[in-house]
C-alpha cells in the first residue's frame, strides 16, 4: 500500500482487508494521514458488502492481493483456503464486471507451477509451463487463476494474472520462513527446518513484486500472464544459515524436522516476459535485501512482540 499510496499522489486507494490472525492493521496505520488513502475492514467473500463498497467507491482498477496464504495451514484447514482465494476472486470479478472495472488484476504465485527437480538447474518455470499444483494452497491459487481466465474469455473482464516467487522483506507476518527464522534467533530459539533443509525458493523484495504488479496494471497487455521472480534461488538452509551468520548467532540453534507434506522441491522463475514487455528490472539484490530485512527486524522488535503477544489484533479501532 504504502508503494503506490507515496508514488501516486493524484491517485485514489482503497485498502480493503479483512484483517484476519494474518492482517496487521500496525502496519498500514501511518497511512490514515494520507488524503488520497482510505482504509476498509471487510471480507472479499461477501457479497454484499463488496457490492455496495463498488456502488459507493466506483473503482476503475481492482488488484486482488487478498489471500489465505500460508501452505502449513492449507494442509490443516483447506476449507478456508479454497472460500477466500477461490470464491473470494469470485464475488470480486462478478463485481468488477458489474460495476464496469477498467481492470482486474489478480495476484497470483509460482507455486501454481509446482515444483521443479533440484538437479536441473537449466529448468524455469515460464508463463507457458502447465498448472500442476501440489498443496492445497497452490491449487486454491491455481483454482483463482483458471477463473480469471474464465471471466476474461466469457465476460471480456479485462484481466491480468502476476504470478510472483517468495517475497521476504519488513512486515512480513512471522509464519513465513525468513521472518520466522530472525523471530526465533533473537529469542535464542530452537529454528524448525523441514527435511534437510534442501528445498530451493527463488526469493524477492516484497518492493519488487510491488513494483512488477504496478507495472503489469497499468501496462500489461490484457488477459495476460506475467512471471515475477528475483533470480536468486537459495535452500532453505542457506537462507537460514545467511540470516544466523547476519545476526551472529550460532548454526546450533537449526533443528531439522519432519518434512512438509507434499513440500514443493525447486521454485524458480523465468521473469523475460515482464522484462522485455514492460522493462521491469529487480532493484535489489539477495544479498543487499536480506541484509536490509534483518537490520529492520532488529530495529522493531516492538512489532515482533506486539505480533507474539497478540496485542496486533487491537491496532484497529473502528
Ligand atoms: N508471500 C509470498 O511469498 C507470496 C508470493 C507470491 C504470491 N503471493 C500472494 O500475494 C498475496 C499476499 O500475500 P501475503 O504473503 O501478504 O499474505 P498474508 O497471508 O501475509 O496476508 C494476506 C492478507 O489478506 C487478508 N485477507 C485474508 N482473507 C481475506 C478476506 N476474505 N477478505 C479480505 N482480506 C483478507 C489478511 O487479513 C491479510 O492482510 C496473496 O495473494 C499471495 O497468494 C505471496
Amino acid at each position: 500500500m504504502h508503494y503506490v499510496v507515496n508514488k501516486y499522489p493524484e491517485d485514489y486507494f482503497v485498502c480493503l482487508d479483512a484483517l484476519t490472525y494474518a492482517g496487521n492493521y500496525n502496519n498500514i496505520k501511518d497511512l490514515e494521514d494520507k488524503s488520497n488513502y482510505k482504509f476498509v475492514k471487510g471480507d472479499i467473500t461477501d457479497k454484499e458488502f463488496i457490492d455496495k463498497l463498488f456502488n459507493e467507491e466506483k473503482f476503475d482498477i481492482v488488484i486482488n492481493f487478498a489471500a489465505e496464504s500460508h501452505v502449513d495451514n492449507s494442509i490443516k484447514n483447506p476449507s478456508i483456503f479454497l472460500t477466500t482465494n477461490i470464491i473470494g476472486t469470485q464475488v470480486l470479478m462478478d463485481a468488477s464486471i458489474k460495476y464496469n472495472i477498467k481492470r482486474y488484476h489478480q495476484v497470483s504465485t509460482d507455486e501454481v507451477y509446482g515444483d521443479l527437480p533440484l538437479d536441473r538447474p537449466d529448468l524455469l518455470f515460464t508463463e507457458n509451463t502447465p498448472i500442476h499444483t501440489s498443496s492445497p494452497y497452490s491449487s486454491s491459487k491455481a483454482g483463482a487463476d483458471l477463473l480469471v481466465g474464465a471471466y476474461y474469455r466469457t465476460f471480456n473482464l479485462p484481466v491480468t494474472i502476476s504470478r510472483c516467487s517468495n517475497n521476504y522483506g519488513p512486515y512480513q507476518f512471522p509464519e513465513k520462513l525468513i521472518p520466522v527464522v530472525i523471530s526465533k534467533a533473537l529469542r535464542n530459539e530452537k529454528i524448525p527446518v523441514y527435511g534437510n533443509g534442501a528445498n530451493v525458493r527463488d526469493w524477492i523484495h516484497v518492493i519488487d513484486h510491488n513494483i512488477g504488479v504496478d507495472m503489469i496494471v497499468r501496462n500489461g497487455k490484457v488477459g495476460e500472464v506475467y512471471n515475477l521472480g528475483g533470480h536468486s534461488e537459495r535452500s532453505n538452509l542457506e537462507v537460514v544459515k545467511t540470516i544466523l551468520k547476519q545476526m551472529g548467532k550460532s548454526e546450533d540453534l537449526i533443528e531439522f524436522v519432519t518434512d512438509r507434506k507434499g513440500h514443493d522441491l525447486r521454485y524458480a522463475i523465468d521473469s523475460t516476459k515482464v522484462e522485455k514487455e514492460l522493462g521491469w528490472k529487480l532493484t535489489y539484490t539477495f544479498e543487499d535485501g536480506i541484509k536490509e530485512t534483518v537490520n529492520w527486524y532488529l530495529a522493531n522488535t516492538d512489532w515482533i512482540d506486539n505480533i507474539l503477544s497478540g496485542d496486533y489484533k487491537e491496532a484497529y479501532k473502528n
